[in-house]
Parts: C-alpha cells; sequence; structure tokens
C-alpha cells in the first residue's frame, strides 16, 4: 500500500487521503481541503521555504546532518582530489564523467569561447574606478543578453549549449577585466594555450612579460575552490536562476539575477564579511569580547552556520587544507590565527553547539583568495564564476522539466479590504 498523509479537517469533520511520495506530499494536494464551496482550498505557509521542496533534480545531494555532498553521486572530497573544475563542470552539467575524448571537446568549446566582444571592454569602461567588481560583474552579464540575442532560444538544444559554453568561458574574463579596471591596469585578452584556471589568473595578473607562467600550486588550488563552489542544490541563488529562468527569459538575464542573490552577504558576500570581522577583530586576544558580542545578538560570526549544513561543511574541511598548501607559496596570511583560534573557541561554545553552527566554505577560503592577492571585492566574483555551471545545469533542468511552470508563490494577505480613495484635501 503506497504511504499516505490522513488529514481530518475540524472544520467540516471531513478526512483526506494525501500521498506521501520520497518523503513529501504535494501541497496542491491540499487545495481539496475546503471549509464550503467558496474557500479557494488550503495552502501551506512557508517563508524562506524551510520545508518546501521546489523542483526534483539529479544533480546534487546534500546530507546536512551528515557532511556529505555529492556531485551526480561522486563525493566532494574525491573530485577536489582527482578531478579538475572542467572535468567537474562537464559531470554536473551532463550528468556523467567524460571520456577522455569528451573532455577534449568539452575543453576545446569552452576555451573557444573565452574571448569577448570589444564592445564589453568598452561598457566595463564605463564604470568608476572604485566600482565593486561584483556590481561591475552582474551588470555586464546581464548586459551580454543584449550582444547574444540568440540566447532568447532556449528551447533549441544547440542554442542554450552555445550560450552555456559562452557563460563558462566568458565569467572568467569578465571577472578578470572587472578587476584590472579596480585597479586601473589594461586589460589581458586570454591565453588559450593554459588551463581554465591558468588563463584566469594570467588574465588578471599578467604584467609585461611575453607569456604569463601559472604558478602550479596556485592554479590547483583555485581549481580545487572552484569544484567546492560548482554547485549546492537549491540555495538562494541556484533558486533565483530557476525562478527567473521560469519565465522562459534568455540565461544571460536570469545568470545575472543569480549572481546578484549570490552577492549578499549571507551567500557569497560571506567570504567578503568574514575577511572584514577578521581585520576589525584584529589580533587573538580580542576573540573573547568579540564571541560576547555574538552570543549577544551584536551581529553574527560570519562564515559560521548553514541552513542545510548542522554539522561541519565539507567543503570547508578541505578549504582548510588547501589554505596551508597555499600558504605554503604565499606565505601565511596573518589572519590565519584569528581565524583558528575563533573557530578553536566557537566550536567549544554551547551558545554554537547547541545551534549546530559550524564552520561553512566560506570561513577559510577569502584567506586563500587574500594571500593569493584577490582583494576581497572580488571573493564573490570568484564564487560567481565557479557556480556559473551549477546555475546553467540547474537552469537547464528546470527548462526540461515538464512539471515546471513560471515560478509563482502565493502569499497570505494581511492588509486592508476594500476601502474608498480619499481626495487629497480630506487625509
Ligand atoms: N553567528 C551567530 N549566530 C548564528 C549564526 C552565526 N553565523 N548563524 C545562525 N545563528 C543563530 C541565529 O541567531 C539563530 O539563533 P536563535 O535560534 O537563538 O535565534 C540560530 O542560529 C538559527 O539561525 P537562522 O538565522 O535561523 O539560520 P538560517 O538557516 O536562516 O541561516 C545562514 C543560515 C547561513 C544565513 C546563517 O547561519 C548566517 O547568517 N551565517 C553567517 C553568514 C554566512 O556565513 N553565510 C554563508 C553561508 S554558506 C555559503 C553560501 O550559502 O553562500
Amino acid at each position: 500500500m503506497a504511504n499516505t498523509l490522513t488529514i481530518t479537517d475540524n472544520r467540516t469533520g471531513k478526512q483526506y487521503e494525501v500521498p506521501i511520495a520520497d518523503g513529501a506530499i504535494r501541497a496542491t494536494d491540499l487545495k481539496q481541503i475546503k471549509s464550503d464551496a467558496d474557500d479557494p482550498g488550503l495552502i501551506t505557509y512557508d517563508p524562506a521555504f524551510m520545508a518546501t521542496a521546489a523542483c526534483k533534480s539529479k544533480i546534487t545531494f546534500i546530507d546536512g546532518d551528515k557532511g556529505i555532498l555529492l556531485y551526480r553521486g561522486y563525493p566532494i572530497e574525491q573530485l577536489a582530489e582527482s578531478s579538475t573544475y572542467l572535468e567537474t563542470a562537464h559531470l554536473i552539467l551532463f550528468g556523467e564523467l567524460p571520456t577522455a575524448a569528451q573532455l577534449k571537446t568539452w575543453t576545446h568549446d569552452i576555451t573557444m569561447h573565452t574571448m569577448v566582444h570589444e564592445n564589453i571592454k568598452k561598457f566595463m569602461e564605463g564604470f568608476t574606478y572604485d566600482a565593486h567588481p561584483m556590481g561591475v560583474f552582474i551588470s555586464t552579464v546581464g548586459a551580454m543578453s543584449t550582444f547574444y540575442p540568440d540566447g532568447k532560444l532556449i528551447f533549441d538544444q544547440q542554442s542554450r549549449m552555445k550560450q552555456i559554453h559562452r557563460l563558462i568561458a566568458k565569467t572568467p574574463t569578465i571577472a578578470a577585466y572587472a578587476f584590472r579596471h579596480s585597479i586601473g591596469r589594461p586589460y589581458v585578452y586570454p591565453d588559450n594555450d593554459l588551463s581554465f584556471t591558468g588563463n584566469f589568473l594570467n588574465m588578471l595578473f599578467k604584467m609585461t612579460e611575453v607569456k604569463y607562467k601559472p604558478n602550479a600550486a596556485l592554479e590547483r588550488a583555485l581549481d580545487v575552490l572552484f569544484i567546492l563552489h560548482a554547485d549546492h542544490e537549491q540555495n538562494c541563488s541556484t533558486s533565483s536562476m530557476r525562478a527567473i529562468g521560469s519565465s522562459h527569459v534568455d540565461p544571460f538575464s536570469a545568470l545575472a539575477g543569480a549572481a546578484a542573490a549570490l552577492y549578499g552577504p549571507l551567500h557569497g558576500g560571506a567570504n567578503e564579511a568574514v575577511l572584514r570581522m577578521l581585520k576589525e577583530i584584529g589580533s587573538v586576544d580580542h576573540i573573547p569580547a568579540f564571541i560576547k558580542k555574538v552570543k549577544a545578538g551584536e551581529g553574527r560570526l560570519m562564515g559560521f552556520g548553514h541552513r542545510v549544513y548542522k554539522s561541519y561543511d565539507p567543503r570547508a574541511k578541505i578549504i582548510k587544507r588547501t589554505a596551508y598548501e597555499v600558504f605554503d607559496v604565499t606565505g601565511k596570511n596573518p589572519l590565519l590565527d584569528i581565524a583558528l583560534e575563533l573557530e578553536r573557541i566557537a566550536l567549544e561554545d554551547d551558545y554554537f553547539i547547541s545551534r549546530k553552527l559550524y564552520p561553512n566554505v566560506d570561513f577559510y577560503s577569502g584567506l586563500i583568495y587574500q594571500a593569493m592577492g584577490f582583494p576581497v571585492e572580488m571573493f564573490a566574483v570568484l564564487f560567481a564564476i565557479a557556480r556559473t555551471v551549477g546555475w546553467v545545469a540547474q537552469w537547464e533542468e528546470m527548462l526540461l522539466d515538464s512539471e515546471q511552470k513560471i515560478a509563482r508563490p502565493r502569499q497570505i494577505y494581511e492588509g486592508h479590504t476594500t476601502r474608498d480613495y480619499v481626495p487629497m484635501a480630506k487625509r
């Protein structure tokens, strides 16, 4: 017998059997529950989607209690150890690790799209020197929809794939241009002889040398960070990508919206906030006073806590290890000692233990980025480059899902009932 939920409506005395599948009931099955003929039917109230699944997905699995993260079934630890960002991107998008031939074609397809239209460069020159690179990134990705009007052909598989290539390939170029713009250096064109992250480092840091040679350890560390950030199921920005995409707008416009969601300090902006917090704390001696303030509700311990993970974020563990590999090349980030002591104290404190607050992906990533030479303003942009593949994979999955329609939540109206307009003189 199929699992069902029996609901008794005390208003009418009626009983209803609602099917349970995959640990969920369909909210629309509740619509049949009415107090009288005029009742539009029961709806669910779930601010911030605490207990609502909005889609079925085959891409990413998270077990927040056990600290498990899988892309298409593969543990994040194994991918971080053995894969590359482009290989993982193929896995996320197409569902399988590529064969050698598939990886060659995929790498070629991405590499051949790394250049951007010269007018995009001119467009970016319009921003002031101190424009936040994430604002520049969001605007420029949005502007791409005007450069690639074929992006509107969202139900044409070939066109969709072309826009996906463009987005994955060009976001590093746009990010690097935004960085160079902010420090007043000339933009560097892509070097297609280099790897995905090697080329990105080239566009960021090349000076007068004829050929830029990325440091192999830093190139690999960045690749690992990109793998860790590539997808994370239905987080705020990915849900935004799906919701905006559900209106059938082009993927450039939808991705600009997703990136805007990522910009916030509770999401991808958190690693920037972590670094500002560590700087503000200033020294290990000031940590107890800072923790006291957090416990009193005066601010949060940034880089701690997660909606889904109620144990150590598996990505944070890998990042902590990667940090030491980077510091071997760059020298230790002086803020590391504060971060380590902050983590030690927080993990022993009942406030954090009882709320299951552990370091998340953003706690240590900023320390690495800073040691590699990135200003804090670039941190969310780096996250956005990596998450681009997750966004487009989830967007495509949404488009091809016959159950999906335009996203349109309901509300519980608490405002005035009908009232007559009052002329100005009578107010
Ligand atoms: N510092 C102090 N207290 C916290 C923190 C924190 N970082 N996070 C949660 N709490 C407390 C919160 O005050 C609440 O306590 P109480 O029950 O006494 O009111 C309890 O823990 C539950 O918090 P919540 O706000 O209901 O949890 P949430 O699931 O809505 O929020 C979160 C998740 C990630 C927004 C939150 O933990 C947070 O603000 N963390 C700091 C920002 C951060 O690091 N964000 C990055 C998230 S991971 C990467 C990403 O998603 O981009």
